[in-house]
């Protein structure tokens, strides 16, 4: 599903070998609905050719002020007004120098320059010009006057040296992007969302699973994603791709998944347990491979915790919703859940001969406390789940204190 749909981002690529990793950036972004507009440095174009952007990005690449047919078609000061966001990627340190100082002396740097729209960096250079003082000072001027630094991240160097310093991966920087983009309500604002079933070992080869897909809890993540929101998704195995602007931690049992969303809830704004969370596990794993001898077999399940009830023993604060999948009395059921779990917001479906579980469509009763109801009428998940993060939004906000004082604009 398209996550930017129509948006516009200008894509500066200046001179260092993180280059060739702006060619990935500039697929990615397109993939996922952006236009984007790439202005290449003359050091760029030393590490990645021209026609490689031009063939990604569907676009002539703009690389020159004074190339008179470009500007005919659109002069740098349109060019400058186009975007949405100009994003450079990779911003060597003196890209990074020129800007922190107000310099116009190539296209890139005059764009930055004849623009008002947000601006944002990810620097790629080696570990100790990174950690030059002169080099912090030029990033600290640039982030007081409001430019996206994104990363940079740590690791091995082209140059064979290990630190920080290197770009953070295209698609990581994709997800900043979508952040950045989503001036929605949730802006500002931490999601954790549980999807997926849970797996729940017997012995080496064979574990309890359930139907779930994961669909319906990913669509809510990439639903609150574009919202605006900062998410984090607690995934069990499923075979779903990570959706933009999502981070996901992956998991496979009930306890691990309990101890991962025990962790990011801990700052979270709201919680939502999607997942099909398995209510038992074996007692004890078996070793080694259980062997066929008796004619019947008996296996002795546990209790596993309540992952929602855990983590509202840990955040009696936070605005949590679940999920009730009933074969009967769906109302009753799901507003006893509602209760006993201390839930602000339940969506409750109904399950069973072939509905909601492993399908692309749903249809969702939506309860909450005195009597609230909404009813999301039959529809594909991804239309649900931006209907649903739409009512949660709606509560959330009619109960929400306000947003707490957000960190930096460094991403790291
Ligand atoms: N849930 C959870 N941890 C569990 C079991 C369920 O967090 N160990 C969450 C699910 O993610 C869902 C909600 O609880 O949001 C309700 O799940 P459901 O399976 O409908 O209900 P249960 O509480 O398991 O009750 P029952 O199986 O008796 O219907």
């Amino acid at each position: 599903m398209p996550t930017l749909p129509g948006r516009r981002i200008l894509l500066g690529v200046t001179g260092g070998i993180a280059a060739y990793k702006a060619a990935d950036l500039t697929r990615r972004l397109i993939e996922i609905g952006a236009e984007v507009q790439v202005v290449m440095s003359e050091g760029a174009k030393r590490f990645v050719g021209v026609a490689t952007f031009q063939a990604l990005s569907g676009r002539p690449v703009r690389d020159s002020l004074w190339d008179a047919q470009a500007e005919g078609h659109m002069g740098h000061i349109e060019l400058a007004r186009w975007p949405d966001l100009i994003l450079i990627a990779p911003a060597t340190a003196d890209v990074i120098a020129r800007l922190a100082h107000g310099r116009a002396d190539d296209l890139l740097t005059t764009l930055v320059l004849a623009s008002d729209k947000p601006v944002a960096i990810a620097p790629a250079m080696n570990r100790l010009m990174w950690a030059k003082a002169v080099t912090q000072d030029n990033v600290a001027k640039l982030v007081a006057r409001g430019v996206h630094v994104l990363g940079p991240g740590a690791g091995f160097q082209a140059c064979g040296e290990v630190g920080e310093g290197r770009m953070r991966e295209p698609l990581e920087i994709r997800d900043d992007v979508v952040r950045l983009l989503a001036a929605g309500p949730m802006r500002g604002r931490h999601a954790v969302v549980t999807a997926g079933p849970t797996r729940e070992p017997i012995d080496p080869v064979r574990f309890i699973t359930n139907r779930s897909s994961g669909k319906q809890g990913y669509a809510l993540a990439s639903a609150l994603a574009q919202l605006g929101a900062r998410v984090t998704l607690v995934s069990g195995p499923t075979n779903l791709a990570v959706p933009a602007g999502v981070m996901r931690v992956d998991v496979e049992t009930a306890q691990q998944m309990c101890d991962a969303a025990l962790k990011a809830a801990a700052d979270a704004d709201v919680f939502v347990g999607a997942a099909a969370v398995a209510d038992y596990r074996a007692a004890e794993v078996a070793r080694e491979k259980i062997k066929k001898k008796a004619d019947r077999l008996s296996l002795d399940l546990t209790r596993n915790d309540d992952i929602l009830v855990r983590v509202r023993g840990a955040r009696p604060d936070l605005f949590m919703v679940g999920f009730a999948a009933e074969t009967e009395k769906l109302e009753q059921h799901a507003r006893e859940k509602l209760e006993k779990k201390k839930l602000d917001l339940i969506a409750a479906n109904w399950v069973g001969g072939g509905r909601a579980f492993d399908r692309d469509d749903n249809q969702l009763n939506v309860f909450w406390s005195a009597g609230g109801v909404r009813e999301l009428a039959h529809a594909g998940k991804e239309q649900l789940a931006r209907e649903l993060a739409a009512l949660i939004v709606e509560r959330f906000q009619a109960r929400a204190v306000p947003a707490k004082a957000k960190s930096p604009q460094k991403t790291k």
